[in-house]
C-alpha cells in the first residue's frame, strides 16, 4: 500500500513538471507576440517628396510629410517637415527641422537668412550651423536621393 502512495506522488510530480514545461513552451511565442511590438526600436524609411524640379535653386523650402507608423499595437499618423536647400539642380541639402537643443521645430527666416527656433531663440545659419542661443550642434543633414524625377529623403520613424 505504501508503495502505491509513493508512485502516486511521483506520477503527480512528473505530470506537474510536464505541464509546467508545456505551458512555458506555449507561453514564449505568446509573450513575444505581445511584448515585442513595445520593445521594437525606431527605424527609418524613404519618403517621397515629389518632383525635384519643384524645388527652386537658391532657396530654402519647407517640405512637409505625413504617413502612418505602427507604434506598438497602434497605427498613428506621423507628421512633420524638413528643409530643402537647393543650390543647383543636383546639389540639394536636406536639413532636419529638429532643433539640436531640445527638439523644437526650427523655422527658416528668408529675410534674415537664418533658421530660428521659437522655443529658446536658438539660431542657425543657412548651412545649419548654430550661431546664437543654446544650440551647440548643427542641424542634422538627412540622407536623400533622386529616383526617377522624385526626391526621396530618409526619415527616422
Ligand atoms: S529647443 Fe531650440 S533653442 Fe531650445
Amino acid at each position: 500500500m505504501k508503495k502505491d502512495i509513493h508512485l502516486g506522488r511521483r506520477a503527480f510530480i512528473k505530470t506537474a513538471a510536464i505541464c509546467s514545461f508545456a505551458v512555458t513552451l506555449a507561453g514564449i511565442p505568446l509573450a513575444s507576440y505581445f511584448i515585442s511590438p513595445a520593445l521594437k526600436k525606431g527605424t527609418g524609411k524613404w519618403v517621397d517628396f515629389g518632383s525635384v524640379q519643384d524645388l527652386n535653386p537658391g532657396r530654402i523650402e519647407m517640405l512637409s510629410y505625413e504617413f502612418m507608423v505602427k507604434d506598438g499595437w497602434q497605427v498613428l499618423p506621423q507628421r512633420g517637415f524638413v528643409w530643402a536647400k537647393t543650390e543647383a539642380a543636383n546639389k540639394i541639402h536636406i536639413f532636419s527641422s529638429t532643433c539640436t537643443h531640445l527638439a523644437c521645430n526650427v523655422i527658416w527666416r528668408e529675410e534674415e537668412k537664418i533658421f530660428e527656433c521659437p522655443c529658446h531663440s536658438g539660431r542657425f545659419d543657412a548651412d545649419g550651423q548654430p550661431i546664437a542661443g543654446p544650440p551647440t550642434k548643427p542641424l542634422s543633414i538627412l540622407d536623400h536621393k533622386i529616383e526617377g524625377k522624385n526626391l526621396l529623403v530618409y526619415l527616422t520613424i
